[in-house]
């Protein structure tokens, strides 16, 4: 099965998720066992390869067990970026030079792991590829906590997101039972303007916990003094209130409601902006109106790199989808994203296929209408059995003196 081939190049591109390296690890097992001379690792994405910096990573995953800690260890192994190539009408000379860089280290195939964000990239140089008679190939290979990209089942990275957000939110629905005393807590949750990951807070309801109060996502207008109300009339009933709100909510005329506080400004390339601070407001505005104890929580970063609590099922799809994209590539595909079609629900089976990166890129995917309650403050049953089969099975870390053990670069500097 051994063909020879020319170089490998990969990156990583946008927030990370705690299964992007499986993907990695899948490309570069996979474009190794088919026979690709060298793998290049660009660091920090296209902005690193635009300043030449790569690294060959067969000096960095040096043996299977490089391979099984690159899988666990959170975070993008080779840095990560948010940088939006210009159109290419009018902008040739950056993709010139990216051309000359590839050309140089005689790169023939090209895999970059991303969003719909990075998914623009693909698409830009696959387009400036064909445009320019280059022969090499550029392959999408989903990821996003998001789970926002369109055509795909789902994203790698996503289920395990899920998983962490539906456990930490049991258990502080348990820790909200511990005194005898009324009190609100909000959990704020990532996913920009789906609420994917908001909804799957909903799977912490089972037969030892009653669930989240209410969720609120991005898809609903967010009016602020009807969820006052809402929490106010729960409050008379309930001692502890717990409730899931997205970082991207937004009030009637556009703005997300971490604008109404005045501490958030920064930008990224793509436009978006820095979303936190939605449960702070909240919090504070329940303290003063309803007058009990509050605590917002956001997750952050925590979930997104919560390594030590993996699915299983997330972090073989995301290798299957880092190989799926190699084996495509080298027969001869460009211009394409790796998807996750679902072929069964019980038993789960996804497989992987190929789809047009320009019908990807720049397109977010929602949460259906029809998937959250008609008052606008939970997700049906309908929403809860679509995520269920992607949280099952875990991946233990690989313990070291009492904590996970991960892989990271040997002698080179992620730009800090
Ligand atoms: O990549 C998706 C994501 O994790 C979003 O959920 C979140 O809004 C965003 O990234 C945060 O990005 P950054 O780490 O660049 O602030």
């Amino acid at each position: 099965m051994k063909q020879v081939m020319g170089n490998v190049i990969v990156g990583q591109s946008g927030g990370p998720t705690a299964v992007i390296n499986s993907s990695l690890a899948g490309v570069f097992k996979t474009a190794k066992d088919r026979g690709a001379k060298k793998v290049y690792g660009m660091l920090h994405g296209i902005q690193g390869l635009l300043e030449e910096r790569v690294v060959d990573l067969s000096e960095h995953i040096r043996s299977d067990l490089d391979i099984d800690l690159l899988k666990r260890t959170p975070s993008s192994f080779l840095g990560s970026c948010r940088y939006k190539l210009p159109p290419i009408k009018g902008n040739t000379e950056v993709y010139d030079k990216i051309f000359e860089i590839l050309e140089k280290l005689e790169v023939e195939y090209f895999f970059y792991i991303g969003g719909n964000d990075s998914m623009d990239t693909i698409m830009k140089l696959s387009d400036y590829a064909i445009l320019t008679s280059s022969k090499i190939r550029f392959m999408g290979v989903p990821k996003t906590i998001d789970n926002d990209l369109p055509i795909t089942d789902h994203t790698p990275g996503f289920g395990s997101a899920a998983k962490y957000i539906a456990s930490i939110t049991k258990e502080i629905i348990r820790d909200g039972l511990v005194y005898d005393q009324q009190n609100v807590t909000l959990v704020e949750i990532m996913g920009r303007n789906a609420g994917w990951l908001t909804g799957a807070a909903a799977l912490a309801k089972g037969e030892d916990c009653e669930g989240p109060d209410m969720l609120f996502l991005p898809e609903i207008t967010f009016d602020v003094d009807e969820f006052m109300h809402k929490v106010a009339e729960l409050h008379k009933t309930k001692k502890s209130v717990v409730v899931a709100i997205s970082e991207g909510v937004k009030v009637a005329d556009g703005r997300y409601v971490c604008e109404l506080t005045d501490n958030v400004d920064f930008v990224d390339a793509f436009g978006h902006r820095q979303l936190t601070g939605t449960s702070r407001f909240l919090a504070q505005k329940i303290s003063k109106e309803v007058g009990c104890k509050t605590r917002a929580i956001e997750f952050n970063s925590l979930q997104r790199c919560a390594s030590h609590i993996v699915g299983r099922v997330d972090i073989t799809e995301a290798y299957q989808v880092g190989g799926a994209a190699v084996k495509a590539a080298f027969e001869g595909e460009t211009g394409k994203m790796v998807i996750l079609k679902r072929v069964s629900d019980d038993p789960y089976l996804c497989v992987t296929d190929i789809y047009d990166v320009h019908k990807v890129a720049n397109i977010e995917k929602k949460v259906p209408r029809e998937w959250i309650n008609e008052s606008g403050d939970y997700v049906t049953e309908d929403f809860i059995n679509y995520v269920r089969p992607l949280i099952q099975a875990e991946l233990t870390p690989m313990m070291v003196d009492g904590l996970p053990r991960h892989l990271r670069l040997q002698d080179v500097m992620l730009r800090k």
